[in-house]
């Protein structure tokens, strides 16, 4: 059956005359809603883990800007800590988690199939959502990238080059090799038990993916994304996969065909124009405006919108912003956003 669903019309090839819309982050700081249900939480894994309150801001941003799809409320690092590793947010800084450097780390993780223990009320949160949204609204789940997640495993904390993960990929390439296995199992079976809940389309967050070159891009951003594209096809095959390897620049040509994905998100470091005449081509894109508009506004963030609706306008094409919306932006630019893009 054809789905009606705008994201889903756009994500199996439609050109639509309007892109359907959603936000990376769109539940998050900049919401007053959101910090009054994360202060009732407590903290932030905290509310990851309570299937009502994680539903409840799930659905905030959607009530207040009726988006076209819902991003389940959830983090990259939730699978980590299923996989064993020590998980906790430092509240001005960001995650830390135990290290895995060591032979003797990496044998401290527990198995793919225990995950589901500590992942459940995530699973819950779904189940909560599809009941909860409009019939209009598609609910997406998601997990990061093996390559992106390790990153954060093997340092311990989010790093500005990655410096720790790519020392150990050229130091110890067995160990890493390893541990980029597990988290691609792990990330299977989350991403299939989001789908058995109810999710209806999947994206994968590959933050890192631009600090990955050449044939290390293919080995470590490709082929995992493949990998993981390919097994959930099996599983479920008609549930659209969206990749994000962001910043990877040329290497977004391509990738569509690659790995499977129905669709590739753009970061805002490649122009709209240039994303039509190279990814397009492969079907649908993602994106790209980027987030600092949410904190400026003005004339540019109207003509940068429209912009961008006018180049990717010949193909299929869901609008998002390149990267997350960040804490200091003002919501009522969100609204000028949708406005500009609605409007045509
Ligand atoms: O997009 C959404 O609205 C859905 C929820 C979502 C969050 N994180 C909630 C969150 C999603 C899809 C993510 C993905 C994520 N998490 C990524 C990939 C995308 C990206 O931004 O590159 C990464 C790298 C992470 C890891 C992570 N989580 C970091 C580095 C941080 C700290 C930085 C920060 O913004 O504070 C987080 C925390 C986090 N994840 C917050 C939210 C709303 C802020 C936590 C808070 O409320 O204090």
């Amino acid at each position: 059956m054809a789905p009606t669903k705008t994201i889903l019309r756009a994500l199996a090839g439609e050109t639509l005359p309007t892109p359907p819309i959603w936000m990376m982050r769109q539940a998050g700081r900049y919401l007053p809603e959101y910090r009054a249900t994360r202060a009732e939480a407590g903290d932030f894994l905290s509310l990851c883990y309570n299937p009502e309150l994680a539903a409840e801001v799930t659905l905030q941003p959607i009530r207040r800007y009726g988006f076209d799809a819902a991003i389940l409320f959830a983090d990259i690092l939730l699978l980590p800590q299923a996989l064993g590793a020590d998980l906790w947010f430092v509240t001005g800084e960001g995650p830390r988690l135990s290290t895995v450097q060591t032979q003797a780390d990496f044998d401290k993780l527990g198995p793919v199939e225990d995950i589901h223990e500590t992942l459940n009320p995530i699973y819950e949160t779904v189940r909560i959502l599809r009941g909860a949204l409009p019939s209009e609204t598609t609910l997406i789940g998601f997990a990061g990238a093996p390559w992106t997640v390790a990153t954060y495993m093997i340092a311990g904390r989010g790093t500005p080059d990655q410096g720790p993960a790519h020392a150990l990929r050229q130091e110890n390439t067995a160990l890493f090799e390893a541990l980029l296995a597990r988290i691609t199992a792990g990330t299977i079976d989350y991403l299939a038990a989001q789908i058995d809940a109810g999710a209806e389309v999947v994206k994968i967050f590959d933050s890192w993916a631009g600090s990955l070159k050449g044939e290390a891009f293919e080995k470590y951003a490709v082929a995992p994304a493949q990998e993981i594209t390919a097994a959930l096809k099996e599983r479920h095959p008609h549930i659209p996969v969206i990749g994000f390897p962001r910043e990877a620049g040329d290497a977004y040509i391509g990738f569509a065909r690659a790995t499977g994905v129905d669709c590739v998100a753009l970061d805002n470091s490649v122009s709209a124009e240039w994303a039509a005449q190279h990814v397009q081509v492969d079907g649908c894109v993602q994106g790209n405006l980027a987030s600092r508009h949410m904190v400026t506004g003005g004339a540019a963030l109207v003509e940068e919108t429209k912009a961008i609706v006018a180049a990717l306008s010949k193909g299929p094409h869901i609008f998002n912003l390149g990267h997350g919306i960040t804490p200091d932006a003002d919501p009522d630019n969100v609204q000028r956003m949708i406005d500009a893009v609605r409007e045509g």
